[in-house]
């Protein structure tokens, strides 16, 4: 893997750009029956209770439409190219910069999880105001409110103030710090336990791709969960003057979680978000280092 010398930047970029567009149009779905159960407190005041999954997906179908399905993804669109744009270029650049940093040659395991973990944090800063829209826009109970993402932006502006559009870059920045750190680590290990791939041998290499990424996705994701039903329910309070909301700060709020409604509670939606992000991993590593295989061949090298 380290023989093939980095391309620059912009093709980092764009390969990132075009493996998250391409995992999210597969994916998406997913990702909205994730929400509604994870925004689910256990009240069940005379609103729509989902049991399962499956359940919460038949009954958005029939009661909702299936277009419902694909509801709020515009923003994650816009925001997946740039996403996993800055997950793939920042983790080879850091690398970079921690190699130099500590004069190590070629990356290690320890090495492979702290370029992970920040590369996270960096991406994190440019996810934040995406997913507060998608989190507003996706909750049946504020449905009603907003009519779609400009609608939602320019409310919560002029209704909380446009810092509000940070608000949960806390919870953001430990989910994905969490959730690289485990991506891009296993991804490392995997790799090395692997029988390399015969250089021509393109299967094998889509096979290896598609079992690291997926493996990496899946250990992130049990990493990060706790922190993504946090950040759903803080990105979810409006922000009242004079007020300390419930859910405010990451760990505080897990505590909180776990007090009030059990430890489980914390794997609210844990099922939908696997298989979504396990999958994905996977997808999102076997496209982005074939684009950027074709980059290679296409630059000549
Ligand atoms: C992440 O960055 C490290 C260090 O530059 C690199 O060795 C590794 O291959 C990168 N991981 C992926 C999946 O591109
Ligand atoms: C590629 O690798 C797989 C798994 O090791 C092997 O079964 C297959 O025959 C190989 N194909 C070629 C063309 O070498």
């Amino acid at each position: 893997m380290t023989t093939e010398k980095p391309l620059p930047f912009v093709y980092q970029f764009a390969a990132g750009a075009v493996a998250g567009v391409s995992e999210i149009l597969v994916m998406y779905p997913l990702d909205v029956v994730k929400t509604r159960m994870q925004l689910q407190s256990g009240a069940g005041t005379g609103e729509e209770v989902y049991k399962s999954m499956f359940d919460c997906f038949a009954k958005i179908i029939r009661n909702e439409g299936a277009s419902r399905l694909y509801r709020g993804i515009t923003a994650p669109i816009l925001m997946e190219a740039p996403k996993r744009a800055t997950k793939f270029a920042a983790n080879d650049s850091w690398g970079a910069f921690y190699r130099n940093l500590f004069g190590i040659e070629k990356t290690n395991q320890p090495l492979a999880i702290l370029t992970g973990a920040t590369a996270g944090a960096t991406e994190a800063f440019v996810v934040v105001p995406f997913e507060l829209v998608k989190i507003r826009l996706q909750d049946k109970a504020q449905a009603h409110k907003y009519n779609g993402m400009i609608d939602v932006v320019s409310k919560i502006v002029k209704q909380e103030g446009p810092l509000a559009l940070y608000n949960g870059l806390e919870s953001t920045l430990w989910r994905h710090i969490l959730w690289n750190a485990g991506y891009f680590g296993c991804i490392f290990q995997v790799r090395a336990n692997l029988p390399a791939a015969e250089p021509d041998n393109k299967s094998q290499k889509v096979m290896n791709d598609l079992l690291a990424g997926a493996i990496g996705g899946t250990a992130g994701t049990i990493l990060n969960t706790p922190m993504d039903v946090v950040k759903s329910r803080i990105q979810n309070s409006p922000k009242v003057a004079g007020t300390v909301p419930k859910y405010n700060w990451a760990w505080p709020a897990v505590a909180t979680v776990a007090r009030e409604e059990g430890f489980g509670a914390l794997y609210k939606g844990f099922l939908p978000k696997v298989l979504r992000l396990g999958p994905g991993g996977g997808i999102l590593l076997v496209v982005f280092t074939g684009v950027m295989d074709f980059f290679r061949t296409w630059r000549g090298e």
